[in-house]
């Protein structure tokens, strides 16, 4: 059962527990009080008898009640301190809630965000944070019986119900993107690639309104994205582009371009990758995969906005139809390519896309998204994003949203040394630096930068950490992370 909340003014009784917070240091917020003035002191007495349990964030503690409390059961959680309930902490809060009722096996619980909290949509980001916290994988598992004390129905007990209702209806929308881009990322590479991939869009996104494109093999050739091409004519699985449009924007406005890297599996082709951990590569197609679920959550949420999208996507793969190292290939932009290692696919299969929406939309602004780079996670590691943006208004919006929804950006430079150093010898363009790995990612980005025309303002974010993660965190299971979408959603709805 898909996990479900309702806002109420007060408790319906009929839920297996009660959550109440208690603040760092043991003092009882209001709800505490009262359910421990209506058990009969119970609760604090329980809370005196721990050793442990002192109110640090996301700490838990469940207690049987007396029959008078009205609740079974009642789970104190630490809020920690007064001054930490931000709405990021929040998410955080609500996903260590969610583990601590799934571990209390309690299907339903009524959860008490009293005036302690004092963010007036805190209910509404707790259940945000347990809601992403609540994510799981179960596609190719044969026996769907799921645990049957796993937590399906929260009420969250506020007095500003019907508004944190509203929040919160507006942050499901953004996280049923999160879903679908973590599904796609999770999804095998044998079931998940160009045709069944461009298939999958379509499906979910045309019924909500957005208008999908698909570029064929044979469109792809007649447009010259001789950069696609050549990643995807290994495969047997040919390429796709996909083309995704929201315009219920006003008429005028230029849309927001959004473009993403979509290689279902990426084996370095001929430069072929080492045998341990390839497997991971099926996440080589997380920037589409942000992309695609940005317009489900702009579609979900009725965005006013003209946006489009383009994602490119190929399997990379070593056969005897495969690209060369030593090829040299032609852009869609007319600028010709030598193929220096066949693994740094990434940027060729990003310019044409890059190419294709500047020339036919003229976006006002541009954002890529790409597991690019190994160098990347060198340079910042799991946690921030690398982010590339050649206008400084452009990176003001991306911080913003990234600080409100704890998608972490870190600006890395663009530099005219960069561009450089990816000219080629023999082409216009190379598609290694001369520096070898080196500053790999901000050498990615240069290479980019060839492709931006007009001086249209451009953000490149490389997501090769932050797409997929090796641990379970409080509000982000293992595996595709769905990276992106919540930020993108954030960047749009600050055009709005
Ligand atoms: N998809 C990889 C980058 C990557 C690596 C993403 C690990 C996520 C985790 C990309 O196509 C790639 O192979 N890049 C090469 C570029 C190099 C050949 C210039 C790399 O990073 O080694
Ligand atoms: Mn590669
Ligand atoms: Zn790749």
């Amino acid at each position: 059962m898909a996990l479900t909340f309702t806002f109420v003014p007060a408790p319906s009784k009929k839920s297996d527990i009660a959550v109440v917070g208690v603040l760092e240091g043991g003092k009882l917020t209001a709800s505490a009080a009262a359910l421990d003035k209506k058990s009969g002191g119970f609760l604090s007495s329980a809370l005196k008898a721990s050793t442990k349990f002192k109110g640090k964030s996301g700490q838990a503690m469940t207690t049987a009640l007396p029959k008078k409390s009205g609740f079974a059961r009642v789970m104190t959680i630490g809020i920690g301190k007064a001054a930490d309930l931000k709405p990021q902490n929040l998410e955080t809060l609500g996903g260590k809630i969610y583990l601590a009722l799934q571990s209390a096996g309690a299907a339903s619980a009524s959860l008490y965000v009293d005036q302690d909290f004092k963010d007036r949509n805190a209910g509404a980001a707790i259940a945000a944070g347990m809601k992403l916290r609540s994510y799981t994988y179960t596609k190719f598992k044969s026996s769907k019986d799921k645990d049957i004390t796993s937590v399906d129905k929260i009420e969250i007990v506020t007095s500003e119900a019907s508004r944190q209702q509203k929040a919160y209806a507006s942050l499901d929308a953004e996280l049923q993107g999160v879903f679908l881009a973590r599904d796609l990322v999770n999804e095998p590479p044998n079931t998940l690639y160009p045709q069944s991939y461009a298939e999958r869009i379509a499906k979910e996104l045309r019924p909500l309104g957005v208008e999908v494109e698909i570029l064929d093999d044979k469109k792809i050739q007649k447009l010259k994205m001789g950069g696609v091409w050549a990643v995807g004519m290994g495969s047997l699985q040919k390429p796709r582009v996909v083309i995704l449009r929201w315009n219920k924007g006003k008429k005028g406005p230029a849309p927001l371009g959004f473009v993403g890297k979509g290689v279902t599996f990426d084996t370095g082709g001929i430069s072929i990758k080492p045998a341990a951990d390839m497997d991971l590569m099926k996440m080589d197609m997380g920037g589409s995969a942000a992309v695609v679920g940005l317009f489900r959550a702009l579609a979900k949420r009725k965005a006013k906005i003209n946006a489009v999208g383009v994602v490119g996507l190929a399997e990379n793969m070593p056969s005897g139809d495969a690209f060369r190292p030593g090829d040299i290939i032609k852009s869609m932009a007319g600028k010709t390519i030598e193929i220096l290692n066949t693994d740094a696919e990434g940027r060729l299969i990003l310019a044409d896309c890059l190419t294709y929406i500047q020339r036919t939309y003229k976006p006002r602004i541009l954002v890529d998204l790409a597991t690019l780079t190994g160098a990347m996670m060198v340079a910042l590691g799991f946690d921030y994003c690398g982010s590339f943006v050649n206008r400084d208004d452009l990176w003001k919006r991306l911080d913003q949203s990234g600080k409100d929804t704890s998608e972490k950006l870190w600006r890395m430079p663009l530099d005219a040394a960069f561009r450089k150093e990816m000219e080629g010898r023999v082409a216009d363009l190379q598609n290694l630096g001369n520096l070898g790995r080196y500053g790999g990612a901000c050498s990615a980005a240069g290479f980019l930068e060839h492709f931006i025309e007009n001086d249209t303002p451009w953000a490149h974010l490389d997501i090769a950490g932050t797409a997929w993660s090796k641990i379970d965190k409080p509000t982000v299971p293992k595996g595709g992370t769905g990276f992106g979408v919540r930020l993108l959603n954030r960047l749009a709805q600050s055009y709005e």
